[in-house]
């Protein structure tokens, strides 16, 4: 004898049997669905929109009323409903369910094989979930999502009504299956890829952590040779040396606070190096004007810092005399995609300050060597009193 189910459900089967029209229709729409999973999984949407999209069209394709990923958690030997329709409220996130013989899902994950269930209440094979049982599901199909190594879980559609689940559904459901798997696994791989991108990211401001401090050890070193030396001459160029290593100290201390390690704010790493300077040159004062957000290529700002070192330098042994020598550093931007980098002082000026690319001390030197190599333009201006050298610099290289 059969139940009124089963008689009900051979009356489905038979009408679509009569009808190959309708049989037709739904695998053209099948095609169709696989066909949208596949191109939004191509244009890479995000895993949660994958997910939802999937149980979405799945059970459309399928007329079914309720469809569900199933995220294995092998700890604990279950599932949990990672994404879901047609299911209660409260279910989806939350409700987990065996993954041994106590649910469809688990038996397609032991037996690696997908599972047809057309009639839960009779089955041997594995226990009805109480889930199913609570939303009335009278049959299940099950296919196993497959990651790279291990199974994601399982792809779960049931449904209340009596036809049956087909061989030919299957395919679909193993379809839609195939392509989230492939979209779970490249999450995992970008999730990877992040991952080991942060991990450098942070070894390369300890990178520069270190390097900041091994050339504060060098700057020390010969800031003692200075302190020992007998000759006061030998003395001083010491003491340049030293601060010509702590401003590129200095780039390195920036590097390692901000994200970015190839541009920096240029602004601010002059602002830094002066505050340092005002310190350490006890007998002037190095005020700043600074605009920030000027933000260049890390080899351009060390140049440009390495020339403010030396017009700092300059302008602090040959034009701080008295007692209240300032000495005024601004960067700003400038015209034409520029910005200006000046220092002035309030000395007694150029000893003859017609000719300043004349004069070839080392500090000149350097100073024409990084205007060149940053195609930058510097300029001399008098003033009563003092001397302001003013530098041009393009915010980029020339190509
Ligand atoms: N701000 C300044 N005020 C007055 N004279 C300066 C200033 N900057 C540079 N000079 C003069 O230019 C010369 C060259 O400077 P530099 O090349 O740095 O060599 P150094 O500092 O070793 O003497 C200095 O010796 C000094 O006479
Ligand atoms: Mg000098």
């Amino acid at each position: 004898m059969s139940t009124p189910d089963e008689r009900e459900s051979e009356k489905v089967k038979s009408t679509q049997e009569c009808d190959p029209s309708q049989g037709l229709q739904q695998r053209i729409r099948q095609q169709e669905i696989l066909a949208e999973l596949g191109v939004s999984a191509l244009q890479g949407a995000s895993l949660d929109q994958l997910l939802n999209d999937t149980v979405q069209l799945t059970a459309q394709g399928l007329d079914a009323e309720f469809c569900k990923v199933l995220e294995l958690l092998p700890a604990e030997n279950s599932f949990i409903v990672r994404a879901g329709v047609g299911w209660s409220r409260g279910v989806v996130g939350v409700t987990k369910v065996g993954a041994d013989l106590d649910s469809p899902a688990g038996f397609a994950l032991r037996s690696g094989q997908p599972v047809i269930s057309n009639h839960l209440e009779k089955e041997t094979r594995f226990r009805t979930p109480e889930l199913l049982r609570q939303h009335g599901v009278r049959r299940a199909m099950n296919v196993i999502l497959q990651g790279d190594g291990k199974p994601y879980g399982v792809l779960e559609v049931d449904s209340r009504s009596p036809a049956d689940f087909r061989e030919q559904d299957i395919a679909f459901l193993q379809g839609a299956a195939n392509i989230l798997g492939m979209a779970i696994e490249r999450e995992r791989e970008e999730r990877k890829l992040r991952e080991a991108l942060a991990r450098n990211e942070t070894l390369l401001k300890e990178m520069n952590h270190r390097v900041k401090n091994s050339l504060a050890i060098v700057g020390s070193m010969l800031r003692l040779q200075a302190n020992d030396a007998e000759d006061e001459q030998a003395g001083e160029l010491l003491n340049e040396a030293s601060h010509r290593v702590d401003a590129i100290a200095k780039a390195h201390d920036q590097l390692s606070r901000g994200l970015d390690v190839e541009r920096m704010d240029v602004g601010k790493y002059i602002e830094a190096l002066c505050h340092d300077l005002d310190e350490s040159v006890a007998q002037c004062d190095v005020r700043t004007e600074i605009e920030e957000g000027i933000v260049i290529a890390t080899d351009r700002a060390v140049a440009t810092a390495l020339i403010v070192n030396e017009l700092i330098a300059n302008a602090a042994k040959y034009a701080c005399d008295g007692p209240a020598g300032v000495i005024t550093v601004k960067v700003a931007r400038g015209e034409g995609n520029r910005f200006v980098v000046s220092v002035r002082d309030e000395g007694a000026g150029m000893p003859d300050d017609s000719n300043f690319h004349g004069r070839k001390g080392l500090g000149m030197r350097i100073i024409a060597s990084f205007t060149r190599q940053l195609n930058a333009t510097i300029e001399m201006k008098k003033h009563d009193p003092g001397t302001e050298f003013i530098v041009s610099i393009p915010l980029q290289a020339s190509a």
